[in-house]
């Protein structure tokens, strides 16, 4: 049986700018994700993928076409409906961490449980399974400042994934680490897509980061220019996207 559709995107177009100052960033993107996908957008900068992400996850608006979230248009409703999708249905990462530096990261990885009205002692039981799967036990008490930049990073993977959201974006989540604490990060997030089945959507310029997810489109001249699917060997997946980004042009890096 087909995996459920959880986003149906028809033809989303974004333009900035008013009359006569005109920028189109998105040209007609179409796509559909599948519960259990892991999907990376790749393209160069200024192609449009923060715009494409920041629209599928509700924090900006299209200039037209449509998004259906679980079979339902969710193009035109107003802010208070967003908010709580954004609240109950998605996760996200940030390229920044945004963990907040006054709390723990045991809080931290918690507060999306506690804004649900969960149980404390079912927020603290959670949250040390989701700190085993990424190899942050030994940090919950700590505060962000006192955490590396990998560390602070799975610890807003914990907490984008704490309450099962439909599913999870991504804005470029390993932009800020190192090559190490790079490859942890994207070997949890496959993790929790194959073990966890969780669905996440990656933003990255980056072949690396791209080769763990399952599927890559790429985005160029605000327009969806192909899709790769991997087939076993992620080493092999990262020779074709490399291969497939040098064809399309030398700005595609
Ligand atoms: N609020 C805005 N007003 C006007 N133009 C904008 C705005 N936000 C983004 N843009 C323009 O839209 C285009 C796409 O921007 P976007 O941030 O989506 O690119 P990106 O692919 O995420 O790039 P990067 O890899 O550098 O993060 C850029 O040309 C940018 O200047
Ligand atoms: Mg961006």
């Amino acid at each position: 049986m087909e995996n459920k559709k959880i986003l149906e995107i028809k033809n989303l177009v974004k333009d900035y700018g008013t009359k006569g100052f005109r920028t189109k960033v998105l040209r007609g993107v179409s796509l559909d994700i599948y519960e259990n996908d892991f999907i990376a957008i790749m393209g160069p900068s200024g192609s449009g993928k923060t715009t494409l992400l920041n629209i599928l996850s509700t924090i900006d608006h299209a200039t037209s076409g449509t998004i259906r979230l679980n079979g339902k248009d969710i193009t035109h409703l107003k802010n208070k409906e967003l908010s709580k999708i954004r609240k109950d249905k998605i996760g996200f990462i940030f390229q920044d961490y945004n963990l907040l530096d006054t709390m723990t990261l045991q809080d931290n990885i918690a507060l999306p449980l506690s804004l649900h009205g969960t149980a404390n002692t079912n927020c603290i039981a959670k949250t040390k399974e989701m700190a085993a799967l990424f190899g942050l036990s030994t940090h919950l008490k700590k505060y962000p400042y006192q955490l590396s930049g990998g560390q602070k990073q799975r610890g807003a993977a914990c907490r984008a994934l704490i309450t099962a959201p439909e599913i999870i974006f991504a804005d470029e989540p390993t932009g800020a680490l190192d090559s190490k604490s790079s490859r942890d990060l994207l070997e949890c997030l496959k993790h929790a897509n194959e073990e966890g089945k969780a669905t996440i959507m990656m933003v990255t310029h980056d072949a690396f980061s791209a080769s763990f997810a399952k599927e890559v489109y790429l985005l160029n001249d605000g327009m969806i220019k192909c899709k790769l699917t991997k087939g076993k060997d992620r080493k092999e997946f990262y020779d074709r996207i490399i291969d497939v980004q040098a064809s399309i042009g030398s700005d595609f890096v």
